[in-house]
C-alpha cells in the first residue's frame, strides 16, 4: 500500500479538561477516518494542566493508536507550547502538515479536511478568515470584544504588510486555524529566535511563512463561542501582539534598508538646499538674470546631491548589492542620473505646475509634499531596488 502523507493536529491546552475528551472523539473518532488522502494525528500539547487534562487524553490513548501527549512539565504559553510540539510533530512524527487547533471548539472540526484539500491543491499555508465571505465572529461577542479583534487584526495586518499585497491578501492574520506545509518551510524555520511565546507566536510565523515564499489561501472560520472553560487570553495579549509585529517589521532587512534610503534622501535635501544658496551666491554678478542664475545653481546643487545619493546608498543601504568601481557602475550611475532627474525634478515640477494651475497659488507646498512623498520616493525606492542593486538570483537565493 502506498504511503500517506502525515497531517498532524496540534492542539496545545491548558486546563481543558471540560472538552478535551469530546474533541479527541470527534477528531479521531469521526473527522480522520473520513478522510481519505492523508493519515491524520492527533497531537496534544498540555502544560501539566492542574485540571488533568492530561490524563484525561492518557486514558484516550488507550482507545486511539492515533493520539499522542506531548507533556510539557511547565506552563509554556501558547506560542511555547506550538513550538514544542511542532518540533515533536517534525522531527518524531515526520509530519509533512501541521495543522493548529483549539480544544474548546471554537474551531469547528469539519474545517480540516477543507484545508487539507487546499494543501492537496498546492496551497502552503490555508489560514481559516473570519473576515472574508462565509466567515464569522461569534454572534454572542460584544462590542467590546468585536472592537479589540477588528482593531488587533487590522493594525497586525498593516505593521506587517502595508504596502504590500498581503495587506490586502491576508484578511484575518490573529487567526488560529491554520495549516502550514513542512518540507520548505516549517522545516526551515528558525523557532530558536521567537519574540513572543504567547499569542504573538501566531504573527511571527505569519510573517515567516510568508517571507519564505509560501503561497497563501484563506477559507472561511466560523468561530465559535467557547462553551466549556476559560479563555486563556490576557490582558496582556493585545501589547504581545502589538510587541510581535512592531519588532518584526523593524528587524526586517527591507524595513532597515528603508529608513537609511530615508535618512540619505533628507541628507540629499539639505545638500541641494545649501548647494542651492552657495552656488546662487558665487554666480552673482556673473549671470545677471535671476531666473537663469537659480535654475544653475539648482541643477549644480541637484547633481552634487545625486552623486551624494548615489553613494551612500551605494555605501550603506544597499551595500550587500554594493556596485564596484568599473563599467557596470558607470551605467548603472548614469541611470540612476537620469531617474533622479525625472522623479525629483521633472515629475514634481509637473505635478506643482499643474497643481496650482488648477487650484491655486497657495497650494503649491501642498503639490510639493504630495509629489516628493507620493512619487518622488516610492518611485526611487522602486528603481533603486529592482533596476539600479537589483539582487542578482543566485544572491537572492542564497537567503539575507
Ligand atoms: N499548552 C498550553 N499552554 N496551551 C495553551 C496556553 C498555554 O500557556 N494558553 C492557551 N492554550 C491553549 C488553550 O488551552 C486552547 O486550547 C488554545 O490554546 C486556545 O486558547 P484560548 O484561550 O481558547 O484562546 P482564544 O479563544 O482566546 O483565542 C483563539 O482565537 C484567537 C482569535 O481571536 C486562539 O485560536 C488564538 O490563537 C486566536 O488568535
Ligand atoms: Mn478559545
Amino acid at each position: 500500500m502506498e504511503k500517506l502523507p502525515l497531517a498532524v493536529v496540534v492542539i496545545p491546552t491548558y486546563n481543558e479538561a471540560g472538552t478535551i475528551g469530546e474533541m479527541v472523539d470527534t477528531l479521531c473518532g469521526k473527522i480522520f477516518p473520513k478522510i481519505k488522502d492523508w493519515q491524520c494525528k492527533l497531537l496534544v500539547v498540555d502544560d501539566t494542566s492542574p485540571d488533568g487534562t492530561y490524563k484525561i487524553v492518557q486514558d484516550k490513548q488507550k482507545k486511539y493508536k492515533n493520539l499522542e501527549l506531548f507533556l510539557n512539565p511547565t506552563k509554556a504559553g501558547i506560542g511555547g507550547a506550538y513550538i514544542k510540539g511542532f518540533r515533536h510533530a517534525m522531527n518524531v512524527l515526520k509530519a509533512d502538515v501541521l495543522i493548529e487547533f483549539d480544544a474548546d471548539f471554537q474551531h469547528p472540526p469539519k474545517d480540516i479536511p477543507i484545508l487539507l484539500n487546499e494543501i492537496n491543491a498546492g496551497y502552503d499555508y490555508v489560514l481559516g478568515s473570519r473576515k472574508i465571505k462565509g466567515g464569522s465572529n461569534p454572534k454572542g461577542w460584544g462590542f467590546k470584544r468585536l472592537f479589540f479583534s477588528e482593531a488587533g487584526g487590522f493594525v497586525a495586518r498593516f505593521v506587517l504588510f502595508f504596502p504590500g499585497k498581503n495587506f490586502f491578501k491576508i484578511t484575518d492574520p490573529t487567526t488560529g486555524l491554520k495549516a502550514s506545509r513542512v518540507k520548505g518551510f516549517v522545516d526551515t524555520m528558525d523557532m530558536d529566535h521567537l519574540y513572543s511565546k504567547r499569542f504573538g507566536y501566531k504573527l511571527e510565523f505569519l510573517f515567516k511563512m510568508v517571507q519564505l515564499g509560501a503561497k497563501v489561501k484563506e477559507i472561511p472560520l466560523q468561530f465559535g463561542l467557547r462553551t466549556k472553560g476559560e479563555s486563556k487570553i490576557e490582558p496582556k495579549t493585545a501589547k504581545d501582539i502589538f510587541r510581535s509585529v512592531f519588532l518584526l517589521r523593524w528587524n526586517d532587512p527591507s524595513t532597515q534598508k528603508f529608513i537609511k534610503f530615508g535618512c540619505i534622501g533628507l541628507f540629499g535635501f539639505a545638500i541641494n538646499k545649501i548647494g542651492l544658496d552657495i552656488f546662487a551666491k558665487a554666480l552673482q554678478g556673473v549671470i545677471n538674470t535671476i531666473g537663469i542664475r537659480n535654475t544653475i545653481a539648482n541643477a549644480l546643487a541637484a547633481e552634487i546631491s545625486i552623486v551624494s545619493n548615489f553613494t551612500l546608498n551605494n555605501l550603506w543601504t544597499f551595500k550587500n548589492e554594493k556596485l564596484i568601481w568599473g563599467k557596470k557602475l558607470i551605467q548603472k550611475f548614469v541611470t540612476f542620473n537620469l531617474s533622479s532627474v525625472i522623479s525629483g525634478i521633472v515629475i514634481p515640477s509637473l505635478v506643482i505646475g499643474a497643481g496650482t494651475q488648477i487650484f491655486g497659488d497657495s497650494y503649491r507646498t501642498l503639490f510639493l509634499v504630495v509629489a516628493v512623498f507620493f512619487i518622488t520616493v516610492p518611485l526611487n525606492w522602486f528603481v533603486y531596488n529592482l533596476v539600479i542593486w537589483k539582487r542578482s538570483p543566485e544572491k537572492a537565493g542564497k537567503g539575507k
